[in-house]
């Protein structure tokens, strides 16, 4: 197999295959999105809760995220004036097209979209007469099944394929789109998991996914790039996926413990500090399972509901009287420090980190560049 090849999305070439994955809240802002973009990966800015220190956040959430949409791009871009910078936005978020069309005003070059089917995306980022978009969009799958939804959806109504597809495996971090039970099937949420994953399984699930993709590439007669995600830790990890067939990887976990990681200290010495076993499956208020640390918060959570206080307007669907604890408030703990007071994401391979490294170490690293 030969070395990694620039990524291509459209008409944008990305140098070295690697998307950083977004991550939310303020977890994966301007400074990380800007710094993997300046090393030649894909720099992703999450707009989950992204005006979490803006001024009026508390008061009026919705606005204070589509203002910090557009200053965390310019903040991205002026760390990487060349670099190929977009944003992830959840589909389960509130006000969904609104953060859409911001990231698209804004000049975002890529929206990447999961935690939810983005069936309606096309139509807030319609294609030109040469079927082309200024700002891409990819949709997150996790299965066949869901893959084909998307695309049969896509052809359909809008008569457009995805620019890009991401593809999240078991081994990611925060909200998976597996259940339990799938999870447990696949091996995926043991402390062993290492020695338990069924690697085969999903390698299988991947390839499904790919021959899908290449009936709509033929139908539309254009190249439709897909990456993978989940676990992807060191360039053999890189490398194995690219074997697979796929044309670049995502990445979230090994740039949390970068130096230009947005996340505090704190959070990145949570990741540097956990075992193996303290990685656990949790089941967010989201009702999707997550993959986080474990720590006092959610011990506590497990034994006895806290009312949420505010309502910081997150998602489409929160039912705020019978949610174990306000997700918000306990991603911005974390991201303001509060770590035992947080629900602390992670991927598998949180464990694996030892020290804070830079994010061109970790590019290198994932490159097979090192030394
Ligand atoms: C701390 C953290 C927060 C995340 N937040 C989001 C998010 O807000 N939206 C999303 O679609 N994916 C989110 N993810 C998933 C990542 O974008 C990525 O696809 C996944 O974690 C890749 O696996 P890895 O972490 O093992 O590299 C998050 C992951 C982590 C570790």
């Amino acid at each position: 197999m030969s070395a990694p090849k620039p990524l291509k999305i459209g008409d944008i070439t990305v140098q070295k295959p690697v998307i950083q994955g977004g991550m939310g809240v303020g977890i994966s802002l301007s400074s990380l999105a800007g710094a993997v973009a300046k090393a030649g990966g894909v720099g992703i800015i999450s707009t989950a809760q992204i005006g979490f220190r803006e001024p009026d956040f508390k008061e009026d959430p919705l606005k204070a995220n589509l203002r910090a949409i557009k200053k965390e791009l310019d903040k991205a871009r002026a760390a990487a004036p060349d670099g190929v910078i977009g944003f992830n936005i959840m589909v389960a978020t509130r006000q969904y097209p609104l953060y859409v069309k911001a990231a698209v005003q804004a000049g975002a070059d890529l929206i990447i979209s999961g935690a939810g089917l983005p069936v309606s995306l096309p139509e807030y980022v319609p294609a030109g007469a040469d079927g082309q978009r200024r700002t891409k969009i990819a949709p997150i799958v996790s299965s066949a099944k869901s893959a084909s939804v998307i695309c049969k959806m896509w052809d359909r109504k809008y008569q457009t394929v995805p620019d890009l597809v991401v593809i999240e495996g078991p081994l990611a971090g925060g909200h998976l789109g597996f259940s339990t039970e799938q999870l447990s099937e696949l091996g995926a949420d043991t402390p062993d998991r290492d020695k338990t994953y069924r690697q085969d399984l999903y390698d299988e699930e991947i390839r499904k996914i790919l021959q899908l993709i290449r009936q709509y590439e033929e139908k539309y007669q254009r190249k439709i790039p897909v990456v993978s995600a989940g676990g992807i830790y060191t360039h053999e990890d890189v490398m194995h996926q690219l074997e697979l067939g796929v044309d670049g990887v995502q990445v979230a976990t090994r740039f949390v413990t970068t130096r230009e990681c947005d996340a505090p200290d704190a959070y990145k010495q949570a990741y540097i500090r956990a075992k193996k076993e303290d990685i656990v499956i949790t089941k967010s208020p989201v009702g999707m399972p997550g993959r986080a640390i474990v720590n006092p918060f959610l011990e506590q959570v497990k034994k006895q509901r806290q009312a949420p206080e505010h309502c910081y307007q997150c998602l489409e669907h929160c039912d705020r009287a019978s949610i174990p604890y306000c997700i918000t408030r306990a991603l911005v703990n974390a991201a303001e420090g509060d770590v035992d007071h947080a629900l602390l994401f992670c991927g598998s391979n949180a464990y694996r980190a030892e020290r804070i490294e830079t994010v061109q170490e970790v590019m290198d690293a994932l490159m097979g560049a090192e030394g």
